[in-house]
């Protein structure tokens, strides 16, 4: 049912413009897109970190924790992944407009789900980091044991295996986790966003 037509947008007093001089941080969404295993969480996190450190209110959307909750209706059919990150991209759109740092780690394999997710909190709010890292490297570190099912077929559309990752076209970094420490990547990310949330 489309209802869309009988709803009518407010604009808030307290709006975006608002907020970022209270809170003197300008917004940005980073978005973390790379294979499993790639180290995705393992940034984040660290650089979640160091933006506390360094005064900055941020939140971490994580793959796994969203799909135990807000998307645990979802699966990993291809369908399902480009709702999983249209939803994550809304929720990112919202956090942002309360001025938020938003981090998020999500394989998010396809260039269109991403380039929704661009036009959603637009241009300049979004800044795409590819994790890069081998399947060969994420399988031999598999974390997690999943690469092992889904070669066993217990898993299946298993990214990277029997699903594509579509490598960014146009990051606006990279970070390589087989030739980089977690502080390297993290300070990488960190020096190149300074920049637009101060
Ligand atoms: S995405 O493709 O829709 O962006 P997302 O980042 O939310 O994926 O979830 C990936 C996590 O789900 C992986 O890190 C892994 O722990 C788990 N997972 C379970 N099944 C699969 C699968 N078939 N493919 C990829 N990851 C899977």
């Amino acid at each position: 049912m489309d209802t869309s037509k009988n709803l009518f947008p407010h604009d808030h007093y307290v709006n975006a413009e608002r907020r970022k001089e209270l809170i003197n941080q300008k917004p940005l969404l980073i978005w973390l897109s790379g294979l499993s295993g790639s180290g995705k969480s393992t940034i984040a996190n660290t650089l979640e970190k160091k933006l506390f450190e360094n005064g900055y209110l941020s939140y971490l959307l994580d793959g796994d924790n969203i799909r135990i909750g807000l998307n645990k209706d979802l699966g990993f059919s291809d369908n399902d992944r480009k709702e999983n990150i249209r939803r994550i991209s809304e929720v990112s759109r919202l956090m942002l407009d309360a001025g938020l740092i938003v981090i998020t780690a999500f394989i998010s394999p396809f260039e269109e789900e991403r380039e929704l997710a661009k036009s959603l909190v637009k241009e300049e709010n979004y800044f795409l980091v590819h994790v890069n890292c081998s399947v060969e490297k994420c399988e031999e570190r598999d974390v997690k044991g999943l690469y092992k099912k889904a070669r066993a077929g217990e898993i299946k559309n298993f990214t990277g295996i029997d699903s594509p990752y579509e490598v960014p076209d146009n990051p606006n970094l990279i970070v390589d986790t087989e030739k980089e420490s977690v502080n390297e990547s993290v300070n990488k990310i960190f020096t190149a966003i300074t920049n637009k949330i101060k």
